[in-house]
């Protein structure tokens, strides 16, 4: 039994390029979660928030994370928001290899601050977006035992951490 390897983290830390990158390493298979949202849905991320909102997006995300918990030889980055939907949470909180990447807000915003694919970043004032959001996130992101700080790392230095923390072949 391999199971998947789970990505997390504030939007920007990085999931994408790293889960990508530990994929390659790992030859194992990579998916982004959102990218697996969008399928099922037929819509972007804007428009599933601007449609049906927010809530639904969770649910969405929910289910598409259920699908994956039993695969294995995966890496699997999941989207900054999915720790505040409480059962998707418990769900993370239960695997085995979930990996929470830290950043700062100040690095969030030069990597993201003005992408309009990020719904929840627009608005006149994204620093402080950012700011409130990660705040109000974190008790939820410190709760997974491993965590790595990104702000000062690059992808392959990231993976390194991960391979070792896991200890998976590289
Ligand atoms: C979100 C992060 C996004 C995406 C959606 C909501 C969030 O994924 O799931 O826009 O609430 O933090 P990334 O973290 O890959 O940007």
């Amino acid at each position: 039994m391999n199971p998947p390897v789970f990505l997390v983290g504030f939007m920007g830390s990085g999931k994408t390029r790293t889960g990508k990158e530990l994929a390659e390493r790992l030859a194992w298979e990579w998916i982004d979660l959102d990218d697996q949202i969008v399928e099922t849905a037929g819509k972007s991320i804007p428009q599933i928030f601007s449609g049906e909102g927010e809530e639904h997006f969770r649910q969405l995300e929910r289910r598409c994370l259920q699908k994956v918990l039993s695969r294995e030889n995966l890496v699997v980055s999941c989207g900054g928001g999915i720790v505040t939907q409480p059962e998707s949470l418990n769900l993370l909180l239960e695997q085995p290899r979930v990996i929470c990447l830290r950043i700062s807000p100040e690095t969030v915003f030069r990597r993201v601050g003005n992408d309009p694919r990020r719904p929840l970043l627009q608005g006149a004032d994204s620093m402080g977006i950012i700011r409130s959001l990660m705040r109000e996130r974190e008790p939820c992101y410190s709760r997974f035992p491993h965590q790595i700080d990104v702000d000062k790392r690059n992808a392959s230095e990231v993976v390194d951490e991960i391979v070792g923390l896991l200890e998976l072949e590289g």
